[in-house]
């Protein structure tokens, strides 16, 4: 019985969150709470030679300075470091030792009984370096970068490019149109609302809850057990509610190693909150330059492709996506090649950042097609339709599905496209020039092993419970949804328990896959439950439900019920009544279907018309609509929220967002939010997000993610249409006014 799945939920935990019941990783308060604030380096590479602690140990009120010198002992081999989504290398260590990798790395750790006496004094901590050469300029570099280095590990095997096929070369050479031409995205930072934080609670004998701010608790759990050789049961890790993610929160963060380094330094419970500034030396969206050529036949279809990209990394880890072949998942050409390349630089690791490598990728792929386009005097839509693929190129293989082609063309209808007027600086409103762009996106549709545990008591109640977070993207919401279909039971019925590491098995909340996974994890156990109510059920005297089998039967209404015959039912509280039970528990684990032979997508239409004040050179965007095809849509509410925020982030993307860098210092120079813009509500207007029916049988519930797919395209889509609208190309974002005049 599907009641909940599909409907327009409000989030279970609204009330919560709005009322400030919902705790997040700073809030958790307990007597005796002790206060930490960081001291950053602020040399981008060498060492330290001497760091001078007294005039903060001083201070009254301040119970301790740690530093590489005087802390606890820490795990020795990078094994210990490595988490779940680590990359090839050597993971950062904080406070490990003397030796600076980059600007704003933690040196030391001011422990106080007030944050404020813990902030002042860690501004009298006097660091003394021997400083070496640093390089934080991808363009500076570029001439050092080397191809990818064979994966040392099988995840990272999937982030190498595709092989080559056909005969690029020749194909490019011998085209009939070839447009070529070098994209950059800068370095961008998440900024989730939220800033990071760790709460760590000591209990006698040396027992630690960490209330974390993380994207994955047992992620978490595992690398501190590494890092302090602590035993699994002495350590538990919490992050009930995490306020904005978006991948920062993907690898364990070092507040978190500081926080439990001071509390077992000290014995005592202790608190770190990074400060806003702190929080760009956490990770970052990798800059990129690419290069694509794109060439076509006389009959005006793509014929090849060559992507090459550059990307950054830091000098102690080979961060990188596979970020060169989308095309290949789009189009249809017989002819490719992709390189992929690396630049070393003295910064912090990259990480993932909301659609890692598709978001900057198909910025540089969907302006190389709509420049193609304007190549060919095609209509850019139109020659996405000529170029559509119905097989994924790379392993020419079908798609489990592929809605594409509904997206275009309810994106379109909504969005009027077929009023454009080709010609750059055709349509106008008043002053402004009006400009209409376009852009296709894709994403993963990923399922990872998950386990769910459910309790039903007797009153018609249950409890699901995994480790999975929610980042904020309505893991509950849809939770409950599912279990609540799934059980038939009301909603309100439903309580969800997530976001704790004791909790059963689930990897990190990213890649769009939790919702996937957790529903049909759901599904599975729910079903173990119905086969002990049906045990049950067949127990009561003259038991409609003697004969039926698991199968037949169906949970609705708080009842067991005949699927044939629904009159043939008997209540979940008479089946636990006459059984004698007060509770059924279950635990199940749910593993993706393994089907090599389908590619599983996501995929979007993007149209975006943006009004460009022609003396001024400003941009707004002003109309956006998203069709997005993901299988099954299990909550459009929390579902197009996750779209609009994509969009949003792509506006911000495409007009406001660059991490800036003194390299002569090699520091970030706009680490806050006053100067790394982002999108505000002045900079917001109309935007509607479509929904196009999907039906998708690589998991039961036909369920693909939306929690990424909404960025991908859309910074494209814009740019597109700043050149629709002033006849100007830029191909380095963002889009800012100086590179619009003159
Ligand atoms: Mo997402 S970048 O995997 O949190």
């Amino acid at each position: 019985m599907q009641k909940y799945i599909g409907t327009a939920t409000s989030r279970v935990d609204g009330i919560a969150k709005v009322t400030g019941a919902a705790k997040y990783a700073a809030e958790f308060n307990v007597p005796n709470l002790a206060h930490a604030s960081l001291v950053c380096s602020t040399i981008a590479k060498g060492r330290i030679t001497r760091i001078d602690t007294g005039a903060a140990t001083n201070i009254k009120g301040v119970l301790a300075v740690l530093t590489h010198e005087n802390r606890p002992p820490m795990a020795d081999k990078d094994q210990a470091y490595k988490d779940d989504v680590a990359p090839d290398g050597s993971p950062y260590r904080p406070l490990y030792d003397g030796k600076v990798l980059f600007d704003g790395q933690p040196v030391a750790l001011v422990v106080a009984e007030t944050a404020e006496i813990a902030r002042h004094a860690a501004s009298l901590v006097r660091v003394e370096y021997e400083k070496e050469p640093h390089v934080t300029s991808i363009y500076g570099e570029r001439d050092t970068a080397d191809p990818i280095k064979p994966p040392a590990s099988p995840t990272e095997a999937l982030f190498v490019p595709p092989k080559a096929r056909g005969t690029p070369d020749r194909a490019l050479a011998a085209a009939a149109v070839r447009h070529e031409a070098e994209y950059y995205v800068p370095i961008e930072h998440h900024n989730p609302m939220e800033l990071y934080a760790s709460t760590v609670i000591y209990e006698a004998g040396g027992k630690l809850t960490v209330y974390d701010k993380t994207q994955g608790v047992q992620n978490v759990h595992a690398y501190l057990c590494g890092v302090f050789g602590m035993r699994p049961e002495d350590v538990r890790v919490m992050s009930p509610y995490m306020g904005g993610g978006f991948g920062s929160g993907l690898r364990p963060q070092f507040q978190a190693v500081l926080a439990v380094l001071a509390a077992r330094a000290l014995q005592r419970s202790v608190r770190v909150v990074l400060t806003r500034p702190q929080m760009y030396a956490l990770g970052y969206r990798p800059a990129m330059i690419q290069s694509i050529a794109l060439g076509a036949n006389s009959g005006g279809t793509l014929d090849a492709i060559a992507h090459d990209a550059v990307t950054i990394t830091s000098q102690y880890e080979q961060f990188h996506r596979q970020e060169t072949g989308w095309s290949g998942l789009l189009y249809k050409y017989a002819n490719a090649k992709y390189a992929h390349r690396l630049v070393q630089l003295d910064l912090p690791t990259p990480c993932d950042m909301r659609a890692p490598s598709a978001a900057p990728a198909l910025f540089a792929l969907e302006s190389a097609m709509d420049e193609l386009a304007v190549a060919l005097k095609h209509d850019p839509l139109e020659l996405r339709l000529r170029c559509y693929s119905d097989r994924d190129q790379h392993d020419d293989r079908p798609y489990s599905s592929k809605a594409l082609r509904e997206c275009y063309r309810q994106g379109a209808e909504a969005f009027g496209w077929t009023k454009r007027t080709p010609e750059p600086r055709s349509m106008r409103d008043g002053s402004d020039l009006i400009g209409w762009g376009m852009a296709t996106g894709v994403w993963e549709a990923l399922q990872v092993p998950i386990t769910v545990r459910i309790a039903l008591t007797a009153n018609g109640h249950a409890e699901v419970s995994c480790a999975t977070s929610d980042i904020g993207t309505g893991t509950y919401t849809i939770m409950a949804q599912v279990a609540a279909d799934m059980l038939g039971l009301p909603l309100e019925n439903i309580s969800i328990k997530l976001g704790d590491s004791s909790l059963p098995q689930s990897p990190v909340e990213g890649g769009s896959w939790i919702a996937v996974s957790v529903a049909n994890g759901i599904a599975t156990t729910a079903q173990a439950i119905r086969d002990e109510l049906l045990h049950l059920a067949k127990q009561v005297p003259n038991s409609p439900l003697a004969h039926a089998a698991p199968e037949d039967v169906l949970l609705a209404d708080s009842k067991l019920a005949s699927r044939s015959t629904p009159s043939h039912a008997v209540s979940i509280a008479d089946a636990m009544r006459r059984g004698a039970v007060d509770r059924i528990e279950r635990e199940m684990t749910t593993n993706p279907a393994e089907d090599h032979t389908r590619a599983h997508n996501a995929h979007s239409a993007i149209f975006a018309e943006v009004k460009v004040d022609e003396q001024l050179g400003v941009v707004r965007v002003t109309r956006v609509v998203s069709a997005v095809a993901a299988g099954r849509i299990l909550n459009p509410k929390t579902a197009g929220s996750q779209i609009l925020g994509g969009v949003v982030w792509g506006i911000g993307m495409a007009l406001h967002e660059e991490t800036t860098i003194d390299h002569r210092l090699g520091r970030i120079m706009n680490a806050n939010i006053a100067e790394y813009h982002v999108p505000v509500h002045a900079d917001v207007h109309d935007i509607k997000v479509i929904f196009v029916d999907e039906t998708d049988d690589s998991n039961p519930l036909g369920i693909k993610g939306v929690g990424e797919i909404g960025i991908v395209g859309v910074a494209a889509a814009v740019a597109n249409a700043v050149y629709h609208a002033t006849g100007k190309r830029v191909r380095d974002l963002p889009v800012t006014l100086d590179k619009l005049l003159g």
